[in-house]
């Protein structure tokens, strides 16, 4: 497995920087609820919480997909569900990437559901060529081509979600 870097450690924590600073700005005098869209959203979670200035509070849900990208926006199931309630918050679900788009599609309708405060979304990579669903990802950390990317969370067979940096699968 060999592996062309594609976002150097630095340039990942300046941008998470950024959006941390950006949110806190959005929100100010207000919590944020953040929700971590397991598994790979986690490593983006824990920095950006730690970018924020404003007060967070954290809650994390699981979903798998089926046949991704290939199928319609029903085929996703909800494997763990957030341990408490939305409403009257100000909630960010963050994802470690848009990619069809066809998860958030479905994690915004069943969260709206929940009448949350405000809702929006944080999605540290953001594949545009690939959307096949049209969402809205409120903050993005990188728009990146359509290549097979790994680290900082996202995995390969869930390998290499531990690597710093991101970086591309070249065999
Ligand atoms: C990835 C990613 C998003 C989804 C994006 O999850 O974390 O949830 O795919 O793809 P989409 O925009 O085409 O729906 P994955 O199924 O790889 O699970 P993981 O987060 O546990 O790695």
């Amino acid at each position: 497995m060999a592996f062309e870097t594609l976002l150097t450690e630095e340039q990942i924590a300046e941008r998470v920087k950024e959006i941390g600073q950006e949110i806190s700005a959005d929100y100010a005098g207000r919590t944020v609820h953040l929700i971590c869209v397991l598994k790979g959203a986690y490593t983006f979670l824990a920095d950006l919480a730690r970018a924020m200035s404003v007060p967070v509070t954290i809650d994390f849900l699981a979903v798998s997909s089926y046949g991704k990208g290939k199928t319609s926006s029903g085929e996703v199931q909800l494997t763990k569900d957030l341990d408490v309630s939305l409403s009257g918050r100000d909630v960010i679900v963050v994802e470690d990437i848009a990619d069809t788009g066809i998860t958030l599609s479905y994690l915004l309708a069943m969260l709206e559901s929940r009448q949350p405060k405000s809702l929006k979304v944080a999605a540290f990579l953001s594949k545009p060529s690939r959307r096949e669903v049209e969402v809205p990802v409120d903050y993005v950390g990188f728009e990146v081509p359509d290549r097979f990317v790994v680290g900082y969370g996202l995995d390969d067979d869930q390998r290499y979600r531990e690597l710093p940096y991101v970086a591309v699968v070249v065999d």
